[in-house]
This record gives structure tokens, C-alpha cells and sequence, in this order.
């Protein structure tokens, strides 16, 4: 016997002999939550229910602190007060479920817990009940856990009872009902969309749902309810908003999870700068309501091309500086090939970054390795020399157009990346996010929203090895660009918008095509042809042909919303269930194996024996 299940028998054993103590609720009403008494309610008579936190036993009086979702309530056992009910409370242990009914008292002098809104009180019990015993939970309900996330998610239940995690939730409750109030005073419509669907592969991987009265068919669960909520507005819906589930195959990561909410939001008549303001107004809305932060409106606008001019990134982390500059053309007859051959050489200046050790320029080498690039070029810029690997390829002349571009002063250090475009900003831009964190550039409970507008139309995809959407197949192109959007594909730029909140893409949006041989020429450029662009879509195609309005909208990323206001470092921490980095639910086990008599109604036949349950989910 493991000494886990040696400690469970334990704990199962005192939990059978403390059943006995349990007895029914009765008639017992709460009359309070364990976070609302204070002095005002000296010597009143409540009824309070909730979990036994921690019991200390004290020269003969027995002190719990009771808890509920909303805070702990002192509680108190006294054999002078109330002997009958002081008798049986030593079996009390953490998590055992309990009513008492007593009557408030201040707590004596010196003893008063400032940290607690019901900290000048404590509740004398008169009569109590045990509602419940509990085994002893495998990490304490408190806010400081050194527990795996693993166990927090197996015994998730237990986790949300952690004062952090009930405040998210509420948080989360906030922000949605933010979000439903003020699309509610707007005139929007709330309508739910199916949750099987069509699989219309462009995008992420779809999640599969096999049909059992069309063996061989699937239904596939929505990347996002867009071409629903477009031909909700071929309906006449107008204005339409739905708090909607949406499901992606695609490898996670802290802020991304396989199945994730959106705040789903689409209107008719409108063009961008009706559905910005709109947007604005709400995350603005949101701020009030869930943290009593006034955002300033309109929000800054950056183009793409700026966006990823200076900070190397579609989601600009604009609350600091570190601006990366181009000095492609200054080193393009370098005596250093790497960047005299390069398509792109980008430059990031830290100001008085010369102190960095070679340990620490080794492990952002590493880090920018981890985007693809083959090292990290350095130089630190001392009273008389340049120290670095590169420095003796580099001309005078390129010396002092590097140092005009990029403002170097003595005493900092400059991180170069030379290569494809693509590579140069991402990785560059991701290491100016994380010397921003490690330098403390960012000042706390900064609150940055801008725009980013203008982005192109198109990326082209190497695994596809075609230029795909690069927001998604339905999004408008700019007036000039419908005429490009064929012969130079790269040049076209789509109505398309998205929302950043300190460096995260909290929302994305754009205006529609809303003419079938708009849409149909947009399907040309992404390679269908019109037999199968009639196949995948044909349903869409026809929508549009029957009377369909000018249109846009915008999609919020709830859970990113929420982990950033709350203050977290992983959307895990504010989904009340999450799969894990692997997308596997640890409680239930999910995905598990079904029965042989379940794939057979759906004419399904496995090809490959399925990996041993004994496969790891962690
Ligand atoms: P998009 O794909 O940009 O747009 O998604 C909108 C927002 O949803 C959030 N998001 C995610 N959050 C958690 N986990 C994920 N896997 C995940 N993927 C996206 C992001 C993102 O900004 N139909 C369009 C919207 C539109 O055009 O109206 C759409 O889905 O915060």
C-alpha cells in the first residue's frame, strides 16, 4: 500500500466513524454568508453553513474558521457558553461541511484580523449540525499552493473552493454580465448557433462528431459561429451577440485552450468604425464593471505595418519601449554574410544593457532558438569599443548608421536577428517581450488597449503550401485591393481589425464580403476552385445570393479577457473545468475509450488498437 492510499484508509476510516455525528438540514436556514458580520451585528443571532477551514483548539474553547465562497467566518466553541454544542466539535477537520447557529461578539482586544472584512467578529456557537465529513483534501484550500497543476485539476472541485479561484469565477460572471448588459441596452439580439455543424476545413483542426443515422458522416463542433452569424444577419437578425463555445484542434498553450468562449458579436449596416466604437464601448464597460478602471476612449490605432515594424509583433506590448528598427539597407554590403545576405536584419536596443553577462545573453540565445532562429547577434557598446562576435565585420560606416538607427548610447546592449521576415520579428519581437518582463520595464497595473488595423488579406501557409486567410475566408478586402487580390496576393489588405490588451489578441473582427462574386473571387485566391468552393460552402454562397446586407463584426476571447483582468498567468485559472496542455480533462478522464457496442451504431471500426489506457494524460 502506497503511503497515499495508507493515508486514504486512515482518513476513510475516521470519515465512517464520524458519520455517525451527521445530521439532516432540517429546517435550518442560512441567514448570512461567512464574509458579510462585522461589529454592526454585535449580539445578533445567525445561521451561517460552509466548510470547516482550519480547527485550533485554545486552553478549552475551540476556534474553526467556517467558509464559504464569499470568505471565513471565526467561529467559536465554548464549554461555559454552550457545553453541549462545545462537546462533540473536537471531531471537526478541514473540509468537513457544517451549520451552526450562535451569536455574534467582537473578538477579544488585540486579536482583531485586519485582513478580513469579518475580522472584528467572531460568531459564539449555540447549536451546530455536521452537515458532512470530508477526507482529508489532498492540498489546503488557500490561496498559496505548491500543489502540480495536475492534482488542482483532477480534484478540481476542491481547487475552486481556493479563495483565488472563486473570485475568478465572479469575475468572469461580471465580465459576461457586463458584456450581456450593455449589448442588451444596444438592441442586440441574443441567439444561440448549433454546436454540430459542417466541417469546413479552413483554419484550425475541427473536433469530429460521428453520425449514428449516417454511418461514415460527421457533424464537426465550431471553430467559432461565423458563417451562422452572417446568415443571421441575411435573416434580419441586425444585431446579434451570443456568449458562444468554440472548438479547436490546434497545440495549446497558456492562453489557448481547446474548447474556449467567445463574446460573439455581429451587426448589418455597418461599416469599421461602427463596430470599433461599439467594441470599444464594451471592453470599456467591462473595465468599470469588473475592476472600476475608467479606459480612455477612442482606443489608439496602429496599422499591421507599424505593428510589426516596431515591435515585431501583430499584438504590440505597447507599454513599453524597446522598439526594434530595420537596418536591413545599413548592412546590406556587410563584410558579415548573415546580414549582408539576409531579407531582413532587425535591430532591439537595451538601454544600459552592456552589464548582461554572457550567462544571461546565452539563455536569450536559447530562447529565440526556440522561434527557429540560429543564434542571437550581440553587441554592448563600452566608453571605447564595441565588444562583440560581429563587431570586427562591421565597417565604420555601418558602425555609425546602426548607431544613428537604433540612438545607442554607452552602456547598452544590441541584440540583432538576420533572416526571413517572418523569423526575424517573431523571434526578436518575442524577446523584447521578455526582457520587458525580466528588466521590469512594464509598470504594474498598467492597462494598454489599442487596435491593430490593416492586416493583410492573405499569409501564405508552407504546410498547405498556398496562401490561406488570414483572418478568415468571409473577411472584406480594402476597396484597392480587390483588383491585386489575385496577381499579388501579398499586397491585398482585408477590413480586418483586432483588439490587444497588454500584448494579447483579446478580440478580432472585420467587415464581410457581402456579394457572392466578391466571395467567390476571395475563394479563387485561396486556391478552390468553384466546384469545390460550391462543395464546402455552397450553402454560404447561396445565402449571400438572396438579399444580403453590408455587414461586420468582432469576436472578444472571454477567458483571455478574464485571465488578464484577473490577473492570471494561464486561461486555465479562470475556466471553471479546463483540459490540460495535452486536452485532456484530468477529473474525468476525458478522451477515454467507448464501448465496442458504441462504435458499431456509428459504423465505426477502429484501425490502430488504441493506445494503452495506462497512456499518460498529464
Ligand atoms: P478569432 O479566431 O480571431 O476570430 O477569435 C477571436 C478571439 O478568440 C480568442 N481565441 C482563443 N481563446 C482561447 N483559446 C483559443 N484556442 C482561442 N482562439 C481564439 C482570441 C481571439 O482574438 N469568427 C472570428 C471573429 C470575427 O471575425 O468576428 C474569430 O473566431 O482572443
Amino acid at each position: 500500500m502506497s503511503q497515499f492510499d495508507q493515508e486514504d484508509k486512515i482518513t476513510t476510516d475516521i470519515q465512517k466513524e464520524h458519520a455517525r455525528y451527521i445530521k439532516p438540514l432540517g429546517d435550518w436556514r442560512r441567514t448570512h454568508t461567512c464574509n458579510q458580520l462585522t461589529l454592526s451585528d454585535d449580539g445578533s443571532e445567525v445561521c451561517l453553513m460552509g466548510w470547516a477551514q482550519y480547527r485550533r483548539d485554545h486552553g478549552g474553547l475551540i476556534f474553526v474558521d467556517l467558509r464559504d465562497r464569499d470568505g471565513l467566518t471565526q467561529i467559536v466553541f465554548s464549554p461555559e457558553i454552550a457545553p453541549e454544542a462545545h462537546r462533540d466539535a473536537h471531531i471537526l477537520r478541514s473540509e468537513y461541511v457544517l451549520a451552526i447557529k450562535g451569536r455574534v461578539r467582537p473578538r477579544p482586544e488585540g486579536m482583531a484580523n485586519p485582513n478580513l472584512h469579518t475580522g472584528e467578529i467572531e460568531v459564539v456557537v449555540l447549536e451546530w449540525k455536521l452537515l458532512n465529513t470530508a477526507k482529508t483534501p489532498p492540498f489546503l484550500v488557500e490561496d498559496r499552493t505548491d500543489c502540480a497543476e495536475s492534482v488542482r485539476l483532477q480534484y478540481r472541485y476542491i481547487d475552486l473552493r481556493r479563495p483565488m479561484m472563486a473570485r475568478n469565477l465572479r469575475l468572469r460572471h461580471k465580465i459576461v454580465q457586463a458584456c450581456r448588459d450593455y449589448l442588451n441596452t444596444l438592441d442586440f439580439l441574443e441567439v444561440e448557433t448549433p454546436y454540430l455543424t459542417k466541417s469546413t476545413p479552413e483554419g484550425a483542426r475541427d473536433f469530429l462528431v460521428p453520425s449514428r443515422m449516417f454511418p461514415g458522416e460527421f457533424y464537426a463542433l465550431p471553430q467559432s459561429p461565423q458563417q451562422f452569424k452572417q446568415m443571421l444577419m441575411m435573416s434580419g437578425v441586425d444585431r446579434y451577440y451570443q456568449v458562444a463555445r468554440c472548438f479547436r484542434d490546434e497545440d495549446l498553450r497558456a492562453d489557448r485552450q481547446p474548447e474556449f468562449t467567445q463574446v460573439d458579436i455581429e451587426m448589418s449596416f455597418v461599416d469599421e468604425a461602427q463596430v470599433q466604437s461599439m467594441a470599444e464601448g464594451l471592453i470599456a464597460k467591462v473595465f468599470h464593471d469588473a475592476l472600476g478602471v475608467e479606459v480612455e476612449l477612442p482606443l489608439r490605432r496602429m496599422t499591421y505595418d507599424e505593428a510589426m515594424r516596431d515591435y515585431g509583433s501583430d499584438k504590440p506590448d505597447t507599454r513599453f519601449g524597446l522598439k526594434l528598427k530595420d537596418v536591413t539597407s545599413i548592412v546590406r554590403g556587410s563584410a558579415f554574410k548573415l546580414f549582408s545576405t539576409a531579407k531582413l536584419v532587425k535591430a532591439m536596443r537595451v538601454p544600459g544593457g552592456a552589464s548582461m553577462t554572457r550567462k544571461e545573453i546565452d539563455e536569450h540565445t536559447d530562447f529565440v532558438r526556440g522561434f527557429g532562429a540560429q543564434g542571437l547577434a550581440w553587441i554592448k557598446i563600452h566608453e571605447n569599443e564595441w565588444q562583440s562576435p560581429i563587431a570586427k565585420f562591421l565597417s565604420p560606416a555601418e558602425r555609425e548608421g546602426i548607431a544613428r538607427e537604433c540612438g545607442l548610447e554607452v552602456g547598452d546592449i544590441v541584440f540583432f536577428q538576420a533572416g526571413e521576415p517572418g523569423l526575424v520579428n517573431n523571434a526578436l519581437g518575442s524577446l523584447r517581450v521578455r526582457l520587458g518582463n525580466m528588466l521590469g520595464l512594464i509598470e504594474p497595473g498598467t492597462w494598454n488597449l489599442l487596435w491593430v488595423t490593416d492586416f493583410p488579406l492573405f499569409e501564405y501557409s508552407e504546410e498547405e503550401k498556398r496562401w490561406v486567410a488570414c483572418h478568415h475566408p468571409f473577411t472584406a478586402a480594402q476597396d484597392e485591393s480587390y483588383g491585386i487580390m489575385l496577381s499579388d496576393p501579398e499586397k491585398a489588405r482585408a477590413r480586418a481589425y483586432d483588439m490587444v490588451l497588454n500584448g494579447n489578441e483579446i478580440g478580432g473582427g472585420s467587415i464581410r464580403i457581402h456579394n457572392p462574386a466578391d466571395q467567390t473571387r476571395m475563394f479563387e485566391g485561396l486556391g478552390f476552385t468553384e466546384e469545390s468552393a460550391r462543395e464546402r460552402f455552397g450553402y454560404f454562397l447561396q445565402a449571400l445570393d438572396y438579399g444580403t446586407p453590408p455587414h461586420g463584426g468582432i469576436a472578444f476571447g472571454l477567458d483571455r479577457i478574464v485571465m488578464l483582468l484577473a490577473g492570471a498567468s494561464s486561461i486555465r485559472d479562470v475556466i471553471a473545468f479546463p483540459k490540460n496542455q495535452k486536452a485532456s480533462c484530468l477529473l474525468t478522464e476525458a478522451p477515454s475509450p467507448v464501448d465496442a457496442k458504441q462504435l458499431r451504431e456509428l459504423g465505426i471500426r477502429l484501425r490502430e488498437k488504441p493506445a494503452p489506457a495506462a497512456q499518460t494524460k498529464e
